[in-house]
């Protein structure tokens, strides 16, 4: 049976290795599996709940996370990539879902409560943000996607659009929507740790490296990385745990043994960071260098990105007909 798996991602920067880790690279191998039918979707209705009065951001975003996707190699020809705000039967699908939703139920959601809390909303909370997971819940269930993979922050936004799934299959004595599993990443392969430590990897904390960066940016940032603040001289003994530079060669470095070689020494002493950051910046690069030429080659060629947003927004809008279709028949609103 054929998976149809969805997912995306608001456009409000470019991605980092964060999202490399936690998600890209997950999507590439999904892909691959010809079981699976994988959409993703560039959620700028979803980044405008917050950004409705920035909306040069969200714009200039879509373009930036297009290039990202397409140079770690998502594939357009087994992956469907669209523009959440060129699918009118995601906002139509949204209206309707409203209705089966309270407004204690969206009070309740607690990535939607920290979300207020961060970004500091107070009293003056847009309707548009409040509402933003039953337009997700639309999202996934215009494509009957079976299942969405996400981080853990996403958990109360699949849960909120099974119970609306549920509801309104049983409301409208249908089998018309489908209710989605959720794939976490696999353990130890969530969001990533930022470069100074101080917490997950975030445009906002300023701690990431970018897939776009230059080979000058990613030593620099390397170089600057937090390790351990106790290993002053190179013959102390050095902690591995908390350290950044070894958190990184466990996710990036395919040399195994040279990895726990390199713990085995810097925890007795005599290794200095230099030297062990010098070995990390090689990993990245090379990792990091044909990632950045195909984006390069592709930012020279933004006519094909576009017509690749463009196909791929028809072909989507396509299946979300399809399924508002059998939404209004079930619904009794196919009048005419
Ligand atoms: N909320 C997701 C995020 O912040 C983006 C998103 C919007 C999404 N609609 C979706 C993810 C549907 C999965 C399925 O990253």
């Amino acid at each position: 049976m054929t998976n149809v798996i969805l997912t995306g991602d608001r456009p409000t920067g470019k991605l980092h290795l964060g999202h490399f880790v936690g998600s890209l690279r997950n999507r590439v191998r999904m892909q691959a599996d010809p079981d699976n039918d994988l959409y993703i979707m560039v959620a700028d209705q979803q980044a405008l709940t917050d950004n409705a009065r920035n909306p040069k951001k969200v714009q200039d975003s879509i373009l930036q996370v297009a290039l990202d996707y397409l140079a770690v190699g998502i594939d357009p020809a087994k992956t469907t990539l669209f523009i959440q705000s060129q699918i009118p039967q995601l906002p139509e699908l949204t209206l309707y879902f409203l209705n089966l939703v309270t407004t204690s139920r969206l009070k309740r959601n607690p990535t939607v409560k920290s979300e207020i809390q961060q970004k500091d909303f107070k009293s003056s909370i847009p309707a548009g943000f409040f509402i933003y997971p039953v337009s997700q819940a639309a999202d996934i269930a215009a494509f009957k996607a079976s299942h969405v993979p996400v981080g853990d922050d996403q958990k109360p936004m699949i849960e909120q659009t099974r119970e609306i799934v549920r509801d309104f299959n049983s409301t409208y004595q249908t089998d018309v929507l489908v209710e989605p599993d959720i794939v976490l990443p696999p353990k130890g392969q969530g969001r990533l740790v930022g470069i100074d430590g101080s917490g997950k990897m975030s445009k906002s904390l300023g701690n990431g490296i970018y897939l776009s960066d230059s080979e000058d940016e990613i030593q620099k940032k390397v170089m600057s990385m937090y390790t351990d603040p106790d290993h002053i001289h190179v013959e102390d003994p050095g902690k591995v745990e908390g350290n950044v530079v070894f958190t990184y060669l466990d996710v990036f470095a395919q040399d195994k043994d040279k990895v726990q070689d390199l713990k085995d020494h810097y925890r007795a002493g005599g290794l200095g960071d230099v030297k062990l950051k010098r070995y990390l910046n090689e990993v990245l690069q090379a990792q990091l260098k044909p990632i950045r030429d195909r984006r390069q080659e592709l930012e020279a060629n933004l006519d094909y990105v576009y017509s690749i947003l463009k196909d791929g927004s028809q072909a989507a809008e396509k299946i979300a007909s399809q399924t508002l279709d059998q939404v209004k028949e079930a619904m009794g609103i196919n009048y005419f």
